[in-house]
């Protein structure tokens, strides 16, 4: 993420999402299944975000799509010291990079192996990085090159009156969703996600927010599109960052949902951020 105080944004996800402070050699705030990087910027906006191919299999099948993507989408990787040499990275409609890296190399990385911080606080439950959110101004377009450029698979819209787009939800697994794009007058970052495994640990990460004072801006509600409870809390930039849990397990036929643009929709317990 970048931030004009990369050092007080760290320090909140330290304190607020359990995580331990280091620099190899980006700031950073890790824990096993969370990693949150931190450098010199403009707030709300990202440097990169990452995903990782777990298996073998997935990574050499995403090689073979990635050599198909044009050249103006390749993303100059020179600059990214901390992440495995064969990642591969785009830019996005907007200007995002999007990286991606095979776990196996990720695991022999010093910032990123969860193994290397296996002494997370353990009053905490496990909440693993799950998904993240970006608001767009050109949301058919970014859809677009998400699933028919990269592969994602869509697995609900949410079209409001007129028939427009105004957010979309796709997965890269069997979890409901990887990236959330949400229609909105500028670019920017709107959240990132930890998953906890089930609601009594989603419970106890928000009663450590109460102790903590930490404000719960939105929630505890459930999304509609992904089913998942969860609640969001603001960091010192303004980025929403949420726990959430029981996100919908699809299956590889799942047809693709439709929903109104509605607050009920974005929260089927009550009121909800609608972005635009
Ligand atoms: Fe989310």
């Amino acid at each position: 993420m970048q931030s004009p105080e990369p050092e007080r944004l760290v320090d909140f996800y330290v304190q607020t999402y359990g995580m331990h402070k280091c620099q190899v050699p980006t700031l950073a705030a890790v824990a096993p299944g969370r990693q949150v990087m931190a450098t010199s910027g403009v707030a709300n906006q990202l440097h990169y975000f990452l995903y990782s191919l777990e298996t073998d299999a997935a990574w050499s099948q995403f090689k073979q799509r990635a050599a198909q993507v044009p050249q103006a989408h390749q993303a100059d990787m020179s600059a990214f010291a901390e992440l495995p040499a064969d990642a591969i990275g785009f830019r996005d409609p907007d200007g995002h990079c999007v990286v991606f890296a095979s776990a196996s190399a990720l695991s022999e990385d010093a910032l990123m192996s969860s193994s290397t911080y296996n002494t997370a606080d353990q009053a905490l439950p496990p909440a693993m990085t799950q998904h993240l959110g970006i608001r767009t101004p050109n949301i058919d377009a970014m859809v677009t090159f998400y699933s028919e450029v990269l592969g994602f698979v869509v697995s609900d819209r949410v079209h409001d009156d007129q028939g427009q787009l105004r957010a979309c939800f796709l997965r890269t697994s069997e979890l409901h969703h990887a990236l959330a794009l949400f229609g909105a007058p500028v670019s920017c970052f709107d959240h990132q996600s930890f998953e906890a495994p089930d609601w009594e640990g989603l419970k106890q990460w928000a009663d450590h927010m109460g102790d903590l004072r930490q404000e719960i801006v939105w929630g505890v509600g459930r999304h509609g599109p992904g089913n998942d409870v969860f609640f969001m809390v603001r960091d010192p930039d303004g980025n929403l960052a949420e726990i959430s849990s029981e996100i919908e397990v699809c299956s590889a036929d799942r047809p693709m949902g439709i929903w109104k643009h509605e607050e009920r929709t974005l929260n089927l317990w009550g009121k909800a951020i609608m972005r635009s």
